[in-house]
């Protein structure tokens, strides 16, 4: 499943890569710069065979409403619970982390490398409140998402919208339309 589509520019000293996740954008190396557009927008493979009805019965499965994700007992404190928020045809992977009666949400992508989930679907490590990346190790506070220690140190991950209501966790980010969870 493709959520974005991850681009690569090789300059003659070096080699740079970027998820991207809009339609378009640019990419930048020492010697040049790819600048690019994405016709019709980036759309997810997975989605490709889906029948009006599945996408029905997805719906139906979120209690009729495209935003709600998950009971807010699902979401786990000692991992994530790795969903899929959309717009149109367009797929974003995001990650939730519940704490007592709070839930986060970030995109499923490492600042590092941004091609490395942070949670490849067993749910990503949680060391002392931290998230982990599994690939080198940074570590992101589970409050702001922001790095304390490894590579990327001093960013922070892609934080995304959500809230908690009667028991259960929405998606509130306006990037997004709907939400669904890929771990059940
Ligand atoms: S890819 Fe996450 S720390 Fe390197």
């Amino acid at each position: 499943m493709t959520d974005s589509v991850h681009v690569t520019l090789e300059g003659d000293d070096e080699s740079t890569s970027v998820r991207v996740y809009d339609d378009k954008g640019d990419v930048s190396t020492d010697d040049a710069t790819f600048r690019f557009s994405v016709d019709g927008g980036i759309r997810d493979d997975s989605s490709g065979d889906e029948t009006d009805a599945a996408a029905g019965k997805r719906e139906t499965a979120n209690g009729d409403d495209p935003r709600r994700i998950a009971p807010l007992a699902d979401v786990p404190t000692n991992g994530t619970l790795r969903c899929e928020a959309r717009r149109d045809r367009r797929g974003t992977e995001l990650i939730l982390r519940r704490e007592g009666s709070e839930v986060s949400a970030w995109r499923n992508s490492c600042p590092h490398k941004p091609e490395v989930r942070i949670d490849p679907g067993p749910g990503a490590i949680v060391r002392d409140d931290q998230l982990v990346c599994h690939e080198h190790g940074a570590r992101f506070e589970c409050d702001d998402g922001v790095c304390t220690a490894g590579p990327c140190r001093g960013d922070a991950l892609d934080s995304i919208a959500v809230a908690v209501r009667d028991g259960a966790v929405y998606l509130t980010d306006d990037r997004f339309d709907s939400c669904r969870r890929l771990n059940e």
